[in-house]
């Protein structure tokens, strides 16, 4: 489908995600024919810029990330509707102006009143956008148009910042008119998980406490965090990554089927899914966190967190974080859901392993199935997207013995057209007002309730452990697993 006439505001248009996220996607829309003639994105930013040094600035970071190539006639008709608003969060004066930019484009480039807008600013800015877009009389719905407002995380530090945080939201945009953004949601592998589960017959009954002996939901980058202390330092990576993307991984992975794919259906089923989610306890002894030291990323040596620019030397900021979860539903009961993700890993790779119980009985001699593990289904979330059958087989040879083969789906040797980047979509999905792939208030606050106790317990508990750049994360990671008998993959 194609997005109808609009416009889409972006506030924090100079940042990190603008460029490298936001930008590319509108142009790779537009260059798909997905965007309207009529389509016209305005930036608001404390600059000094008139309308084409922004135009410029988009240029440059269409050029630099988009997917689909540059072409000429496509950026033209998108530069057209492009328009820059110079001002603070605080100035009255330049959201009359933005006001009246909307107001001109609605008549002159035809966007019919239908306005996004996109706060990718930091939280502690949002209180006072949102009211200028209320008081100003922007928020509201004219007529037939809409209004609809994108929110990107953190929601929220913890469960009564995100409850507030939704009731100021709300307090402004009706929810059907909140989008939340959470990117792992708009990436095909994750929606694949949707067809893989509930489009087969093969998968759904092993897909129960009866055959699965845990789950591992790994999501591993190589890359450290200079030049984001801003964002991140305080933060740490499981408000960063387990409260958004990991827990909305757990909770399709682990929902019942939805009635159907209408929003309200698959909310309501991650909603259940989430609402029985438990830490398993005692906390310290399930769950590890670790911040990075010195080592390598790649073949090169690199610098701790410690001495990252803008880190302070006694940062206890989490680089690293792993928790072990429960849900407690009929499907789930007894088995644990392994939660992991940190900055400067072994390689880049988000997975997720369902890993099956060994076979009640091996009829061989233990030597011959000594390199047999257990069978499992893999999901590569990303980067070398595919799904991965992990079982034993013969290995050839005079002798019955035994070893772990794969069987392997890779995107790229089965389908010829290439995936969408996640932003595309999403944004695409915002200007049709198809809610689908955005959590709802009550998952994010779920969410929350699932990781407060493990923050509450670590605050506690003294410092994150030291690990070295370019493994897998602090030795307090593998104990957590190895005390039930269990370890985590070395994808
Ligand atoms: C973001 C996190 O949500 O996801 C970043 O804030 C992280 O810290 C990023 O680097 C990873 O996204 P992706 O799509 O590259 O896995």
């Amino acid at each position: 489908r194609i997005a109808g006439p609009s416009a889409l505001v972006i506030f924090g248009v100079t940042g990190d995600l603008a460029r490298r996220k936001l930008m590319p996607a509108i142009y790779d829309l537009a260059n798909r024919g997905l965007l309207p003639p009529s389509f016209a994105l305005v930036g608001f930013a404390r600059r000094d810029w008139e309308h084409e040094d922004f135009a410029d600035v988009v240029r440059e970071a269409v050029e630099a990330g988009s997917r689909t190539g540059f072409r000429q006639e496509v950026w033209d008709r998108l530069a057209e509707g492009i328009r820059f608003v110079a001002g603070t969060f605080e100035d009255d004066d330049a959201f009359a102006a933005l006001q009246q930019t909307l107001a001109d484009l609605d008549r002159e480039r035809g966007t019919d009143g239908n306005h996004a807008y996109y706060l990718s600013i930091p939280p502690k800015a949002f209180p006072v956008v949102l009211s200028q877009l209320r008081r100003t009389g922007m928020a509201d719905q004219d007529g037939d148009s809409w209004r609809r407002v994108v929110i990107e995380k953190p929601f929220g530090h913890d469960l009564d910042s995100a409850r507030e945080l939704n009731a100021l939201v709300g307090s402004v945009f009706p929810e059907e008119s909140v989008f939340r953004i959470d990117h792992y949601l708009g990436k095909e592998t994750v929606q694949n998980i949707l067809a893989l589960r509930f489009a087969n017959q093969l998968f759904d009954p092993l897909w129960s406490s009866h055959y699965v002996d845990h789950v591992q939901i790994t999501m591993a980058e190589d890359i450290g965090l200079g030049g984001r202390a801003g964002y991140y330092d305080g933060i740490g990576a499981a408000r960063d990554v387990i409260q958004n993307h990991l827990l909305q991984l757990l909770a399709l992975v682990a929902m019942e089927e939805p009635v159907s794919f209408s929003p309200q259906h698959l909310q309501s089923e991650k909603i259940k899914v989430l609402s029985a989610t438990r830490n398993i306890t005692p906390i310290d002894e399930n769950s590890a966190r670790g911040q990075y030291g010195p080592g390598w990323q790649g073949s090169e040596p690199v610098v701790g967190l410690k001495d990252e620019e803008g880190f302070s030397p006694d940062s206890t900021t989490e680089t690293f974080a792993a928790i072990a979860l429960e849900v407690d539903t009929r499907r789930w009961a007894g088995v644990p859901f392994y939660l992991r993700t940190g900055k400067r890993l072994g390689r880049r790779v988000t997975e997720i392993a369902i890993v099956f119980k060994r076979a009640p009985h091996l009829p061989f001699d233990d030597t011959m199935t000594a390199e047999l593990g257990q069978n499992a289904l893999v999901i590569r979330v990303q980067p070398d997207e595919g799904v991965t059958l992990r079982f034993g087989s013969k290995v050839p040879g005079t002798s019955m013995e035994v070893r772990d083969v794969n069987m392997d789906f890779s995107y790229g040797g089965a389908f010829t057209v290439s995936s969408p980047e996640a932003y595309e979509r999403l944004l695409l999905d915002v200007l049709l007002g198809e809610p689908s792939l955005f959590p709802v208030a009550q998952e994010v606050e779920l969410s929350w309730q699932i990781l407060d106790p493990v923050l509450e317990d670590w605050a506690r508990s003294g410092t994150p452990d030291e690990y070295e750049s370019g493994t897998w994360g602090p030795a307090s990671a593998d104990e957590m697993m190895n005390r039930t008998g269990r370890a985590w993959r070395r994808p």
